[in-house]
């Protein structure tokens, strides 16, 4: 069939729009696909992290679009935190049993009408570990954020329903009746519902019992919930998400023997060349994609040690990143010091990670690099069997504590050796700014820039790696 001049035209003019189109994606500029997940009818969420290796903290909350109250709610929830961690605790040092501050979050409820968020903070001051919960809710309706008393008719109510159901046979003899009361009436702090719809409080560690009992938890039977339910517990309840695990559990099935990385997509022998290693911790965020389009437009691979947790929240970007070229490694699954964690928490952290990455890139990583660099022989141990490699860093570009452009290139600038491994972070926007000049400042002189597997040629499993 003959086509007709003006159909000709149209499909040439088709043609350059691909064309323009394929031009705009090479520069990066069609990337307005946003990273984050996006829930089939649910709102988009990003996450927000802070931290630091001295003291030793990190916080990662959500950003949940058009709850711009409760994200401050959060985010002055967790700044408040992080100083009196840092005024109590942040002058204890280092080693394998440093303070720590771990703030971690999770969506209990999820809709149109209703936002419900609970944060779980653990606190270890060099002895002992407490943790405790906290939970917001936000009425989209109303714009505004509403107490947890909210959910219930009266915190009377509540704590009478709450102590019946300590009576129970099943409840834990070593809660103290009068101290829950005495918590309730102080406040209610972390009030949530079940997926199956039953009233759920939480008590801090060491708030109601002692602290070998950890955080407790009392669930209401279906008939307490529906006579303490309020209108607003009821939407609360239609609107609970379905539970997504923060804390991290053994995998169902043993880890798979580890397969080898894919090959470097350039052969390099750093015995003869000068090379370096760009590394990046914590992430991915939804900036990672700025900094995939930096490193793909200088043609540079890193090294990225990834949280499991926000895999599970950016998998895009995360594959995207193994697609170019990009080595992954595992952080753990929710940044804890792993060598204060039992055998099987610290098996969890590390396992979780590895088959999250594996599943969402079709590699299963061989590096891991612990968090705060805190580790001891049982940490290696266990990596090991996992067939994992530790990699801690030469060059710490600071730039976790300066937030700064300038500092953190002159950093690079004066501590680049061959051989070295530089750690920086991709969850500071301003360490992302910094990448361009970085590797400039490095090809100026003379590096090539390697992923941490080329660098090092065949890390063994179990052996640690810090290059000088
Ligand atoms: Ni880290």
């Amino acid at each position: 069939m003959q086509h007709s001049p003006h159909r000709r035209r149209l499909a040439g003019l088709l043609a350059g729009l691909l064309v323009l189109l394929a031009a705009l994606a090479a520069c990066g500029i069609s990337a307005a696909r946003p990273s984050a997940v996006r829930h089939p009818g649910k709102p988009e969420v990003d996450t927000r992290s802070v931290s630091s290796n001295d003291p030793r903290y990190h916080a990662t909350w959500p950003q949940v679009r058009g709850a711009q109250p409760l994200t401050d709610a959060l985010g002055a929830y967790v700044a408040a935190q992080v100083r009196r961690f840092v005024a109590e605790d942040g002058t204890r040092g280092g080693g394998t049993a440093a303070p720590e501050l771990n703030i971690n979050w999770r969506l209990v409820a999820d809709d149109k009408a209703i936002v419900g968020v609970r944060l779980e903070r653990y606190r270890f001051a060099g002895a002992n570990g407490e943790t405790s919960g906290h939970t917001w809710w936000y009425d989209r309706a109303a714009g505004r954020l509403r107490p947890n008393a909210a959910l219930v008719t009266s915190p009377e109510a509540l704590r009478d329903a709450v102590l019946a159901a300590l009576q129970a046979p099943s409840a834990d003899h070593d809660v103290d009746r009068g101290l829950v009361a005495t918590s309730i009436a102080a406040g209610i702090g972390d009030l949530d519902l079940t997926t199956d719809g039953r009233l759920r409080i939480r008590f801090a560690q060491y708030e109601v019992a002692p602290g070998s009992s950890g955080v407790v938890t009392v669930v209401l039977d279906d008939a307490a919930t529906r006579d303490l339910l309020t209108p607003f517990g009821l939407i609360a309840r239609k609107a609970v998400a379905p539970s997504a695990s923060a804390s991290p559990s053994l995998p169902v099935t043993p880890p798979a023997p580890p397969v080898p990385p894919a090959p470097p997509a350039q052969n390099v022998d750093c015995r003869r060349e000068k090379c370096i290693a760009l590394t990046f911790d914590d992430g991915p965020v939804a900036d990672t994609t700025r900094l995939l389009r930096i490193l793909r437009r200088e043609q540079v691979p890193a090294t990225f040690f990834v949280l499991g947790q926000q895999v599970q929240m950016y998998p895009d970007t995360v594959a995207r990143a193994a697609r170019l070229g990009h080595e992954i490694g595992v952080h753990t699954w929710d940044h804890r010091q792993l060598t204060t964690l039992a055998p099987r928490r610290m098996l969890a952290e590390l396992a979780r990670t590895q088959q999250e990455v594996a599943d969402v890139t079709g590699v299963r990583p061989t590096l891991f690099r612990p968090p705060y660099g805190a580790s001891d022989r049982h940490v290696l141990r266990t990596a090991g069997r996992l067939g994992m490699a530790q990699v801690l860093w030469s060059i710490d570009t600071l730039d976790w504590k300066t937030l700064a452009v300038r500092p953190t290139v002159r950093e690079v600038r004066r501590s680049a050796r061959p051989g070295r491994i530089i750690l920086m972070h991709d969850i500071h926007r301003t360490s992302v700014d910094a990448v361009p000049r970085v590797i400039k400042v490095l090809r100026t002189q003379g590096y090539r820039l390697v992923t941490v597997s080329q660098l090092l040629g065949a890390p063994q499993p179990g052996q640690s790696y810090s290059q000088r």
